[in-house]
C-alpha cells in the first residue's frame, strides 16, 4: 500500500510540469467568459455536475443566464444553473439569502449590492454583500455548502424561498414560473424539506420538479414560514407562472455571527435528495474539505489529462479555464431521472446540440471518453422513452430545435470513430431514422408555428417532397443545408450497419443542399449562394446574400447570413467548390468571408462576414485545406483565436452555449480541427511546444512544435505523424486517436507549401471529387 502510494505520487510529479509549485486551479478564471455575452456560470461546480451553485445577481434589464451578472443586486444563491447559455434564463432555483436582522416580513426585496467583486475558484465563491454579510459556497455533485458570516451575532436571518426563479426581461414569453410547492420545517428548526414545481423557460417545459433537503450546524431562535404576493420588483414577479406573484418560503432567525447549512437536492423525492446530502457531506463536513476534494476530482477528472511545458501563465489560463468551461454541462442525472427507470446513463442540461454538433461533442470524445460514452447512451435512452433523441433539454424536458436534427451528426460522429461499449448502435440508428423520416407534431410555438421547434425535423414533409424547403417554413434555407448534412450522418451510420438501401437514400437525399444553390446569385465577386426556394422550383431572386431578415425563428436563416451557411455543406465540400467555380473562385469566396469591412453587421468583429461568435461559421476557417491553402486556415483561424479569444472575463466571442465557443479555440490551441461525422480532422498549427493529452487506457497524442510561437510564426512548415514525414493537411481517427499517436510540427513565420499530399476527403462529393494535387 504505501509503495503504491510512492509510486502514485512520483507519477504524478513527473506529469505536471506546472511552472513552480503551482497546480491546475491556479490556472482557472472563473469569470472567464462571464462577460460580453458568454454567458459563463463562475459558481462551483463538479465536472457535469447536478449541483451548480451560485449567486443570482438581477440590475433589473439584462437576463442573467447563469445567474452572475457583474453588476446589479443579489437576491439569493441557488442550487442549479446552466452555464453560457443563450435563449432565456433557466433554473436559479433550491435558494437561501442571509439578510441581517430579524426580517418581519419576507415578502419586500431583499436584493443587497455587494462591496467588492465576487471572488471564485475551483470549488469555492464567495460574495460580500453591503450589508455586511460574506457568503462563502462549496458543493458536491447533488449538494451545497454555504457558510455565513454575518457582522454580529445579536440578530440575522436566512430566507429559504422555494418560489425564487431566474427572471427573463425579453418579453419572448421564455420566463420561468413557480407553480407551487411545500417547505416544512423540524421541531427545533435546525433543518427543512420540501419541493418546488416550476414551468417554462427557453424550452416551454411544462411543471418539474425538484425536492430539497437543509440543514443547518445549530438551531435557530426562531422559523417561520410565509406564503404570498411578492414584491413589485420585476424578480419577484413570476407573472407568467400558472400561479401569479405568489410566494412561498420559510425564514429561520440565529444569533450568531457564523451559520453553515448543507442542502442536498433530488429529482425523485427529499428522501434521495437527504440521502444525498448525508453521503456527500455529513455532519461536520468544512468549507476547506470541501474545496479540496473538488478541486482533486476536476485535476484528476480532467485537467490532468492535458499536460504541457508552457510557462506563460495567460496561455495556460487560457487553456485550463477552456477546459473547465467545456465540462460543466450536460449535467450527469444518473439516478435523478425521475421520467423513467432505466440502466442507462442520464444527462440533462443539453443547450444544444446545434452548437455542440460542430466541434465540441468530437473533443469531448477525446478529453472525457467515459463521459461522452454514457451522453451518446442517454441521447438513445430519451428516444427510446420518448420517441425523439433532443436537439435542446433541461429540466428534463426537450425543447427548441433551432436547425437540423443534428443529434444525427452527434451520433455519427460517435459511431464513426468506433465508439462501440454500452451503445446498442441499432436503437441509435433507429432514433436517427425517425428524425429523418417521421414529422414531429406541431407544437405552435409564437415565435415560428408553422412546424415543430419542440423535435425532429419540422419542415421534414417539403425536404421529402421536393428535396428542399420552401418558405412556407421557417427557418427554411438554413434547415435545408443543417438536414442534407444530418441524412449525411445516416449515410454514415447506416453504411457501417451494413444497410446498404439505406445508406444510399440517405447519401442522395445529403446533396439536396445543391437545390437551394442559385448559381445566379452574385454577391461582392462570388457566385451562386443558397437562398430560398419556392414550390414552383423558382428562386428568390434577386436575394442579397448578405441578408437573413433578422435570422430569427421565423427568418429564412436562423443566426447566420446567406454567405455563412453557403460554406455549411460539410460532407460535399468539393461539389461546393466546383458549385463556387473552383479553386481559384472558392479561395477568393473564403478570403472575402474573412475581409474586414465588409458587413456592417459584425462590427464587433471587425465587420468580417464571418462572425466568430456564433456556431454556423465554426468550419469555415478552415476549408482552405480542401484546397490546398492549409497556410490560409491557419491564417484566418489564428486571427479570430487571437483577436476574440482571451484570458479574461469577456474572453469568449459570444454565448459560450455549453462550452461550444471553449472547444473552438481548444481545438485551436491543439492545432487540429475535426470534420463531425466523419474520421478527419484537419491540420491547423498548435500553440505549444509540448502538449500532451491522455486518452485513457494508456494511450495519448502528443503533439510538439519547433521553430515558431503562437503569435507570429505559427505557419506549419513541415509535419511528422507518428514520425513519419506527411505531406497531407488532414489525418484520421486511427492515424492519431484510436491508438494514441504523435504530431510534430515544423513552425515559422512564412508560410511554405508543405502539404502536397492528398487532400481531404469530400465523402458526398462522389464522381464530383476533383482534387488538386
Ligand atoms: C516550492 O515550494 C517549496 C516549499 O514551500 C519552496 O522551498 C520552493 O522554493 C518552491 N519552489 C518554487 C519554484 O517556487
Ligand atoms: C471587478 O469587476 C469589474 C466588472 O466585472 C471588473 O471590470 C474589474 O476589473 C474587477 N475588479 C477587480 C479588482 O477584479
Ligand atoms: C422577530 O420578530 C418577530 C416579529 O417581528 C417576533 O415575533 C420575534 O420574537 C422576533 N424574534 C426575535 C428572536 O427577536
Ligand atoms: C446598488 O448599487 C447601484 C450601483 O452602484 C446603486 O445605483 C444603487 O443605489 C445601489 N442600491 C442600493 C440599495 O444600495
Ligand atoms: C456575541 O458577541 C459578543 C461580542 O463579541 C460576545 O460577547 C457574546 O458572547 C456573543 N454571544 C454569543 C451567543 O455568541
Ligand atoms: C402545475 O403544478 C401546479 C401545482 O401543483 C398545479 O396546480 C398545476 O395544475 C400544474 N399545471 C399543469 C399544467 O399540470
Ligand atoms: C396560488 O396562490 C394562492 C394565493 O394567491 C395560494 O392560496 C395557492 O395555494 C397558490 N397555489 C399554488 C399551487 O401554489
Ligand atoms: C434538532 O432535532 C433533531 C431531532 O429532531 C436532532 O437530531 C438535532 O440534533 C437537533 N439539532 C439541534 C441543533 O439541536
Ligand atoms: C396576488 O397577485 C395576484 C395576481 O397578480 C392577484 O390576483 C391577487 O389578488 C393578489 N393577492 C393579494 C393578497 O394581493
Ligand atoms: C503570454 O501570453 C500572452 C497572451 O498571448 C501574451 O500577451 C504575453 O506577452 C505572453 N507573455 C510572455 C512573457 O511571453
Ligand atoms: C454519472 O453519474 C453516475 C451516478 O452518480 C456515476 O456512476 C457516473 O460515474 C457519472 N459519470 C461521470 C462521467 O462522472
Ligand atoms: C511533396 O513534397 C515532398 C517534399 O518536398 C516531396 O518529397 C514529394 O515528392 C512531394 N510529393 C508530391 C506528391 O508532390
Amino acid at each position: 500500500m504505501a509503495i503504491f502510494t510512492i509510486i502514485l505520487a512520483v507519477l504524478t510529479t513527473a506529469a505536471n510540469a506546472l511552472p513552480g509549485n503551482s497546480s491546475y486551479k491556479d490556472y482557472v478564471n472563473l469569470f472567464l467568459g462571464t462577460e460580453n455575452g458568454g454567458n459563463m456560470f463562475p459558481g462551483v461546480s463538479q465536472p457535469f455536475s447536478m449541483v451548480k451553485l451560485g449567486p443570482d445577481v438581477e440590475n433589473g434589464k439584462t437576463d442573467a443566464y447563469s445567474g452572475y451578472l457583474p453588476s446589479g443586486q443579489v437576491w439569493g444563491f441557488s442550487m442549479m444553473h446552466e452555464s453560457g447559455t443563450g435563449g432565456a434564463p433557466k433554473y436559479g432555483v433550491v435558494s437561501q439569502m442571509p439578510v441581517v436582522g430579524n426580517l418581519s416580513n419576507p415578502l419586500v426585496d431583499l436584493g443587497q449590492n455587494r462591496s467588492v467583486n465576487d471572488t471564485a475558484a475551483v470549488g469555492y465563491y464567495k460574495s460580500s454583500l453591503v450589508s455586511g454579510v460574506d457568503v462563502e459556497l462549496a458543493a458536491t455533485d447533488h449538494a451545497g455548502f454555504y457558510q455565513y458570516s454575518f457582522p454580529g451575532n445579536d440578530s440575522s436571518s436566512i430566507v429559504v424561498d422555494v418560489s425564487h426563479v431566474l427572471p427573463s426581461f425579453r418579453g419572448l414569453g421564455w420566463g420561468q414560473g413557480y407553480a407551487g410547492g411545500s417547505l416544512s420545517i423540524s421541531d427545533n428548526g435546525s433543518s427543512y424539506q420540501g419541493h418546488g414545481i416550476y414551468n417554462n423557460g427557453w424550452n416551454y417545459s411544462p411543471n418539474w420538479t425538484i425536492y430539497f433537503c437543509g440543514h443547518f450546524d445549530q438551531a435557530p431562535i426562531s422559523t417561520k414560514t410565509f406564503t404570498g404576493n411578492g414584491s413589485t420588483l420585476y424578480r419577484y414577479d413570476n407573472s407568467r407562472s400558472t400561479n401569479g406573484t405568489y410566494r412561498q418560503g420559510g425564514v429561520f432567525h440565529f444569533e450568531q455571527e457564523r451559520v453553515t447549512s448543507r442542502v442536498g437536492i433530488s429529482s425523485i423525492s427529499a428522501a434521495q435528495a437527504c440521502s444525498s446530502l448525508h453521503d456527500e457531506m455529513p455532519v461536520g463536513t468544512t468549507v476547506d474539505h470541501l474545496v479540496s476534494q473538488t478541486q482533486s476530482r476536476w485535476d484528476e477528472q480532467v485537467f490532468g489529462r492535458v499536460t504541457t511545458t508552457e510557462t506563460n501563465t495567460t496561455v495556460l489560463t487560457q487553456l485550463y479555464s477552456y477546459m473547465y468551461g467545456m465540462m460543466l454541462i450536460p449535467s450527469n442525472r444518473t439516478n435523478e431521472n425521475a421520467l423513467w427507470k432505466s440502466s442507462e446513463p442520464h444527462y440533462d442540461d443539453i443547450f444544444t446540440n446545434w452548437d455542440l454538433s460542430r466541434c465540441s461533442t468530437a473533443l469531448m470524445q477525446v478529453l472525457q471518453p467515459t463521459a461522452y460514452e454514457e451522453q451518446i447512451r442517454s441521447l438513445i435512452d430519451i428516444w427510446r422513452h420518448e420517441g425523439w433523441l433532443p436537439d435542446a433539454r433541461s429540466s428534463d424536458y426537450t425543447g427548441r430545435t433551432q436547425g437540423g436534427s443534428n443529434a444525427d451528426n452527434v451520433l455519427a460522429d460517435a459511431y464513426v470513430k468506433g465508439v462501440r461499449g454500452g451503445v446498442d448502435w441499432t436503437d441509435g440508428f433507429a432514433a436517427m431514422q425517425t428524425d429523418a423520416e417521421v414529422v414531429p407534431p406541431n407544437n405552435f410555438d409564437p415565435v415560428a408555428n408553422d412546424s415543430s421547434t419542440k423535435e425532429g425535423r419540422g419542415a421534414l414533409p417539403d425536404w421529402k417532397q421536393y428535396g428542399y424547403i420552401t418558405p412556407r417554413f421557417s427557418r427554411a434555407v438554413s434547415r435545408g443545408v443543417e438536414y442534407a448534412v444530418n441524412d449525411f450522418s445516416l449515410y454514415q451510420v447506416a453504411s457501417g450497419l451494413d444497410l446498404a438501401s439505406d445508406a444510399s437514400r440517405y447519401l442522395n437525399r445529403s446533396r439536396n443542399w445543391r437545390n437551394h444553390w442559385n448559381p445566379a446569385q452574385k454577391s461582392f465577386n462570388s457566385s451562386g449562394f443558397l437562398v430560398p426556394r419556392y414550390a414552383n422550383s423558382s428562386f428568390e431572386y434577386p436575394y442579397d446574400p448578405t441578408q437573413c431578415d433578422g435570422c430569427y425563428w421565423s427568418d429564412p436563416y436562423y443566426e447566420d447570413t446567406p454567405w455563412s451557411y453557403s460554406f455549411n455543406a460539410q460532407h460535399d465540400i468539393y461539389r461546393l467548390i466546383s458549385l463556387s467555380g473552383g479553386r481559384e473562385a472558392f479561395i477568393e469566396r473564403l478570403e472575402t468571408f474573412f475581409t474586414p469591412g465588409l458587413y456592417p453587421g459584425n462590427a464587433a468583429y471587425g465587420s468580417t462576414l464571418f462572425n466568430p461568435g456564433n456556431e454556423p461559421a465554426f468550419n469555415t476557417p478552415y476549408l482552405f485545406n480542401f484546397v490546398g491553402r492549409q497556410d490560409l486556415s491557419v491564417k484566418y483561424s489564428r486571427h479570430a483565436a487571437l483577436a476574440f479569444y482571451n484570458a479574461g472575463r469577456g474572453g469568449i466571442p459570444g454565448n459560450s452555449d455549453a462550452g461550444a465557443m471553449q472547444t473552438w479555440i481548444l481545438w485551436n490551441m491543439i492545432g487540429l480541427y475535426p470534420m463531425t461525422g466523419q474520421t478527419t480532422f484537419l491540420i491547423g498549427s498548435p500553440w505549444f511546444k509540448h502538449l500532451c493529452i491522455s486518452l485513457g487506457e494508456g494511450k495519448s497524442l502528443t503533439i510538439t512544435s519547433t521553430g515558431g510561437n503562437k503569435d507570429d510564426a505559427y505557419f506549419v512548415q513541415s509535419l511528422k505523424v507518428n514520425g513519419q514525414s506527411w505531406g497531407k493537411a488532414w489525418v484520421t481517427w486511427n492515424d492519431v486517436f484510436a491508438n494514441g499517436g504523435t504530431l510534430d510540427f515544423v513552425l515559422g513565420a512564412e508560410p511554405v507549401f508543405w502539404a502536397n499530399g492528398t487532400l481531404p476527403p469530400s465523402p458526398a462529393s462522389g464522381d464530383t471529387l476533383t482534387g488538386y494535387t
